[in-house]
């Protein structure tokens, strides 16, 4: 029986459209470095390994894709995995990328680009997601040690979206293969929120006091190089909140209202749904 390869398939994302996928009775095969032997549709998926990618793709003919995290230039990685996807006769690739192009790394846009040109292939822009503010997440981790969010992006505004919509806008393209589909969807909360914003609705909802410290983008690199990223990906991701605070970013879509029919979460919802984060 067909059915769909969830890539980053443990992931924030990944998890919830498996859970959505499987809901719907369609065929989920959850993939990552550390399948769950619990499940027995997990299977192992490494994007250093290529020969995990055939065994992978077998017996699925639709794929999520979630390219290698915190790379700059993910393409030699993901082109060997489109090739196999495409001789294996994978009719719909929907892939997970980002509605902000980071400073200096085109190779993110680039396989964009390969994807959308793909017969069946579709990009999910995704602004964004409001899961940042859940720890593991280094902005989360500072809010919960200081009750401070410290951003270089001033009063810019970005249209956070909860990455469990982004995982029902690819549940909709993905449970039925013939669905009518774009080649590329701006996907985004229902409105533009900045970071003092985001502490104004945390500290109304929650009683946690949280406030925001301005920094420069260079504290911002520094800031994630120690929270353990890599510094070319560190540098390119700070730089980001220049285009935010310059207002570049300030975009929302109707895109998960078409999809999946029903509006995208607020992060108000958001927060009520997540409180225990802030009041324990
Ligand atoms: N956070 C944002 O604001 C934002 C905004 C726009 C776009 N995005 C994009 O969203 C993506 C992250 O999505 P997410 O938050 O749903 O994921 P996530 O929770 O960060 O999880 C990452 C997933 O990738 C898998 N993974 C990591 N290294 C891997 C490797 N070498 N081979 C195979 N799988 C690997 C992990 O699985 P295992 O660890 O189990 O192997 C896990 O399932 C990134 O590509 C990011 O660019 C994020």
């Amino acid at each position: 029986m067909p059915g769909v390869l969830v890539t980053g398939g443990t992931g924030k994302t990944g998890k919830a459209l498996v859970q959505l996928l499987r809901g719907a009775g369609v065929r989920a095969r959850a993939a990552g470095r550390n399948p769950a032997a619990a499940d027995p549709d997990a299977v192992r998926f490494d994007w250093n390994d290529p020969t995990t990618f055939g065994p992978a793709l077998d017996g699925t003919d639709r794929v999520f894709l979630l390219p290698p995290v915190e790379s700059v230039d993910p393409l030699p990685l993901v082109e060997p995995f489109l090739h196999q996807a495409q001789r294996a006769g994978v009719q719909r690739l929907v892939m997970l990328g980002s509605a902000i192009v980071l400073p200096n790394a085109p190779g993110a846009a680039e396989l964009a680009a390969r994807v959308r040109a793909r017969p069946g292939g579709v990009v999910l822009r995704a602004s964004g997601f409001m899961q940042n503010f859940l720890r593991p997440h280094p902005l989360a981790e500072h809010i919960h040690r200081h009750g401070e969010i410290r951003t270089a992006a001033g009063d810019g505004r970005l249209g956070w979206v909860d990455a469990r919509d982004i995982a029902a806008a690819a549940a909709a393209l993905l449970a039925d293969p013939g669905v009518d589909a774009r080649s590329d969807y701006l996907i985004t909360g229902p409105h533009g929120m900045s970071y003092p914003q985001a502490a104004q609705i945390i500290t109304a909802r929650t009683g946690r006091r949280v406030r925001v410290e301005p920094i420069t983008e260079e504290e911002q690199a520094a800031a994630y190089r120690a929270a353990g990223m890599p510094a070319e990906f560190a540098a390119a991701l700070a730089a980001v909140e220049r285009g935010i605070k310059e207002g570049r970013e300030d975009q929302v879509s109707t895109a998960v209202l078409e999809l999946t029919g029903r509006p995208p979460r607020t992060f108000a919802a958001f927060v009520a749904d997540h409180a225990y984060e802030w009041t324990r």
